[in-house]
């Protein structure tokens, strides 16, 4: 996917729904003087993820819009997406799932990121399988979105390995220091960079 078009920015959104951790550190790769893309517009099915106050605090247009009809959601966010240019979306923690219909339309152009070495453990509690299942590796994976879940072409993947005393929680903990790296490297290398 080459969107860089002279010296502008890859116009971006990117989708929350939580914490908004990687939000943050994509904010601050975005914020990095000669960073190949700028972040325009926040979304969150969540009025109360606490990542929503990063886009209050750097000025960035954000939206809640709750899912509960995704079809009106998606039509909103669309015509939110087109209104502001956006060329690449990046879902970071989005707990909502896109419809075909949706994805079609940004084909090749949006990207996640997955607690897990993908194609192993897509979906929820991918920790708690992996340490259930006696792994000795774990680590994360950004991919792009098609319409199976988890399983679009992948980028880039960190490979950690797992403590004899691993918890849930510290694994998670030492990923998601790795995902704040593999997500900005991801973008670069999407955009041939
Ligand atoms: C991350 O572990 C990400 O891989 C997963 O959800 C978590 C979101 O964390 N999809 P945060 O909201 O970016 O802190």
């Amino acid at each position: 996917m080459v969107l860089l078009t002279g010296y502008n920015r890859v116009r971006t959104a990117v989708f929350i729904s939580g914490t908004g951790s990687n939000f943050k550190s994509l904010l601050k790769f975005s914020k990095n003087k000669i960073s190949p893309i700028s972040i325009n517009l926040i979304i969150s099915n969540n009025p109360k993820a606490k990542g929503l106050n990063y886009a209050k605090k750097f000025k960035i247009q954000k939206k809640v819009l709750n899912f509960k009809n995704k079809i009106l959601s998606e039509k909103k966010l669309l015509f939110l997406l087109k209104k502001n240019n956006i060329e690449m979306i990046c879902l970071a923690g989005f707990m909502k799932i896109l419809s075909k219909n949706f994805i079609k339309k940004f084909k090749g152009k949006i990207l996640n990121i997955h607690p897990s070495l993908l194609p192993k453990y897509k979906g929820l509690n991918t920790h708690k399988r992996a340490l259930n299942n006696k792994e000795k590796y774990s680590g994360c994976t950004v991919h792009f979105v098609n319409s199976r879940l988890d399983s679009g072409k992948i980028i880039l993947q960190k490979k950690i390995k797992i403590s004899k005393n691993e918890t849930e929680t510290s694994l998670a903990k030492k990923i998601l220091v790795q995902e704040h790296k593999l997500y900005p490297k991801a973008i670069l290398k999407v955009l041939n960079l």
